[in-house]
């Protein structure tokens, strides 16, 4: 650690000269000033890691001083040594904004160590505040790559709930980009600086998944050794990310409705409520109104998670975005290896060509791969895998061949269907109904698809023109 720079202010000689020698022996930067003016003086112009000040001293007193520092950067820690010490006067000192509160006489030894603790705990801080600076930089919308429609909503939406405290229910297809989303929530949140705290439901095995979430008492079950505190616990103040949610066993269910409508809980084993200030975004890859018809889900809970929905459309619905997210992915490579590769224009058409089943992760594992496996400096049609340079580009050209290792059936025909309407819609200037007809579709069918793909805003029950 650099030396740390320390500022005194004492009136008292005595303290003063003592508390400079002392403090230069153990190797720190001091200055020693003798009155507030001073002290403030020279806080305008250096920085100091921890001010030690006297409360009663001429000019501006200490209380004055420290509160002058808590209206500025407050990036100085502040130690309080008094020889009048009083019960009224540590509570004024404690409300400025001070890290400790001693009284003279002290001892030589134990202010080393208050001193010491005064300045880890600084360093600390200041980690933590670039940490979160950085984290903070790194989930701005800017990290969500996509320009289409559909991420413009998107993009919309989390900047109008991002700062609430309500609940988000993300919906997507596996590698759609769920987890990213619940990011940019928090980061986007006034609970950013306190933790995002991830769960996945469906990865934990249902008799552990309650006490990852709520924690559980010592002697709750065979092998709690220790008292837990649980991920509900962990979150507090921030948010909690309830992935694959869609796999919560009914019981696990009941617990959390009760948590979202009184947020209180107890350690497994536990008999004490604890309560929690948590805000919950929740993903599925599931379509969870569907799981509710079924049975598998409660109604109840899906109401009151589904405050806010988000679905996030497959990529193939939303192919605008795929150059977009293989240059993203590419510079990232890079970037990572020290290369300078780049992909020709047609290796650029023929990945966009393809259906993608595994979403975005699948394009970034692909790209990835094309990085790894470079020959040259520019990454060709030749360089891609057989599955993808063998999906007939366009579809909508009706150039219809059975790709050597196969397709799947359901993502090919989902693909064609989203280009043939494209179209339809393009030929028709956007007159749905004018859409529908050149498709054989009735208008309703042809809103409604447009709608699951996430184009639409429209429900289908509100009738307009076009
Ligand atoms: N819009 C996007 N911009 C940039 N990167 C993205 C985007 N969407 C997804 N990714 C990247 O794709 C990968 C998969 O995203 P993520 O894990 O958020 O998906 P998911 O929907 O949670 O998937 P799963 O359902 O399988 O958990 C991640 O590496 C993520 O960074
Ligand atoms: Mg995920």
């Amino acid at each position: 650690m650099a030396t740390a720079h320390i500022l005194v202010a004492d009136d008292e000689l005595g303290t003063r000269s003592l508390l400079d020698k002392f403090l230069t022996r153990e190797g720190y930067a001091v200055v020693a000033v003798e009155d507030g003016e001073q002290a403030l003086a020279q806080l305008n112009e250096h920085h100091f890691d921890l001010l030690i000040t006297d409360l009663d001293m001429p000019k501006v007193d200490g209380l004055e001083l420290l509160r002058e520092i808590q209206r500025g950067s407050g990036a100085t820690l502040c130690m309080v040594l008094t020889g009048h010490g009083s019960i009224k006067s540590a509570m004024e000192a404690t409300r400025a904004g001070v890290f400790d509160y001693l009284t003279k006489p002290f001892e030589l030894d134990f202010l080393r160590l208050q001193v010491q603790r005064a300045l880890e705990y600084g360093k600390l801080q200041n980690e933590n505040r670039s940490l979160r600076r950085q984290v903070h930089d790194k989930y701005k919308f800017a990290n969500l790559v996509g320009d289409s429609p559909q991420m413009q909503r998107i993009y919309q939406i989390i900047g109008k709930v991002a700062d609430s405290n309500a609940t988000v229910l993300i919906e997507g297809e596996s590698g759609t980009g769920k987890e990213l989303l619940a990011r940019a929530i928090h980061f986007n949140s006034a609970r950013a600086d306190h933790p995002l705290v991830p769960i996945n439901c469906g990865a934990i095995p249902k008799d552990l998944l309650e006490s990852e979430l709520f924690g559980h008492v010592k002697g709750a079950f065979t092998g709690a050794t220790t008292a837990r505190a649980g991920r509900f616990e962990l979150a507090d103040g921030g948010t909690l990310f309830l992935d694959e949610i869609g796999e919560m066993s009914p019981d696990l269910q009941v617990k959390i409705l009760r948590i979202l409508q009184e947020q209180a809980f107890e350690r497994v084993g536990g008999t004490t409520t604890q309560r929690v200030d948590v805000r919950i975004v929740a993903a599925t890859n599931k379509e969870l109104e569907r799981e509710v018809a079924e049975g598998h889900f409660r109604e109840d809970l899906f109401y009151r998670l589904n405050v806010v929905p988000i679905t996030v459309p497959p990529l193939r619905a939303r192919t605008g975005d795929i150059p977009l997210l293989i240059h993203h992915f590419l510079a990232l490579q890079n970037d990572r290896r020290g290369t300078d590769l780049t992909l020709s224009d047609p290796a650029v058409e023929v990945l966009c060509g393809y259906p993608y089943p595994g979403n975005v992760r699948e394009l970034e594992n692909l790209v990835e791969r094309l990085v790894v496996l470079a020959e040259g400096p520019v990454i060709g049609v030749g360089d891609l895998p057989a599955k993808v340079r063998d999906t007939p580009p366009h579809a909508g050209g009706l150039a219809l061949t059975l790709p050597a290792d196969g397709l799947i059936l359901k993502d090919f025909l989902e693909t064609l269907e989203n280009q043939i309407i494209d179209q339809a819609l393009e030929r028709a200037g956007g007159v749905k109904s004018k859409a529908a007809k050149l498709l054989g579709l009735n208008r309703t069918t042809l809103v409604e698809k447009l709608r699951k793909r996430g184009i639409l805003d429209e429900t289908p029950a509100t009738p307009s023109a076009g």
